[in-house]
């Protein structure tokens, strides 16, 4: 319990070091992405089944991101496609320094959540925002993308229940990778899912007036899958392909 209410303090001051020379952001970015993931395995060394969950996504977020549309990503942040990118990794990387103040208790509880316990799982992307708006202007926009992850296009998300397309593009394509990886590697409160079933329930999800995702980033996902199957773990050649097209249909119709 005294290492709990100690770990946000010291994670804090870790991160802000690796951040603190956010001048330097792009020439150093080989250095800060190490000191950053240093610092967040050691958030996800208090849940099983997460160690390297950060990374996943930060990967996955840059696959998917790759086949968005460079006009969609200037439109809606205002950066081109190279920039977005970059920032979609960090985002990847950093998106749940928020947990490093959510207690172990509540990280390793099963499903269902008391209701204070759920209050405190919904305020990590704030805690990662202020955060990482402590270490200056230059991650702002990633910031956002973090804020946001957890919002949905139905309204049902958190932490501000955002609709639609006021949820930044960058946190829409987060969000798609996140649960994707979470389904893929389980959590304590599930089991975990075969690759191509965790796909399936993506575009399901992606689909009708009530959808969760954005169809345009699940769509990109669809895309990524097929380029390169084996970066989001699916091992049998080919076994996606005809999958992905089915998937494709159902998501145009
Ligand atoms: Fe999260």
């Amino acid at each position: 319990m005294e290492e709990d209410l100690k770990f946000p303090t010291v994670l804090k001051n870790r991160i802000e070091l690796a951040l603190k020379s956010a001048a330097y952001f792009d020439k150093e970015l080989k250095g800060q992405i190490l000191a950053i993931k240093e610092s967040i395995r050691s958030i996800e060394e208090r849940e099983p089944h997460a160690v390297g969950h950060s990374e996943k996504v930060a990967k996955y977020a840059r696959r998917i991101a790759e086949q968005l549309d460079e006009k969609l990503i200037l439109e809606e942040n205002q950066m081109s496609k190279e920039n977005f990118l970059k920032e979609i990794f960090l985002a990847g990387l950093l998106h749940d320094i928020g947990k490093a103040g959510i207690s172990k208790q509540i990280l390793l509880k099963r499903h269902p959540l008391n209701e204070s316990e759920w209050e405190q799982i919904k305020v990590h992307p704030c805690s990662a925002y202020l955060l990482l708006r402590m270490c200056g202007e230059r991650l702002k926009d990633m910031s956002l993308m973090i804020l946001h992850h957890h919002e949905r296009w139905n309204g049902s998300g958190y932490p501000y229940g955002l609709k639609g397309k006021e949820i930044p593009l960058g946190s829409r394509v987060l969000g798609i990778a996140d649960s994707y990886e979470v389904m893929i590697a389980g959590r304590v409160y599930h089991e975990k899912v075969p690759p191509l079933d965790a796909m399936s329930e993506i575009v399901t999800m992606s689909i009708g007036e009530d959808r969760l995702y954005d169809k345009d980033v699940c769509r990109a996902f669809l895309k990524a899958l097929k380029a390169s199957p084996l970066d989001f773990s699916i091992k049998k050649k080919d076994e996606h392909i005809e999958l992905s097209e089915e998937l494709e249909t159902k998501l145009s119709l």
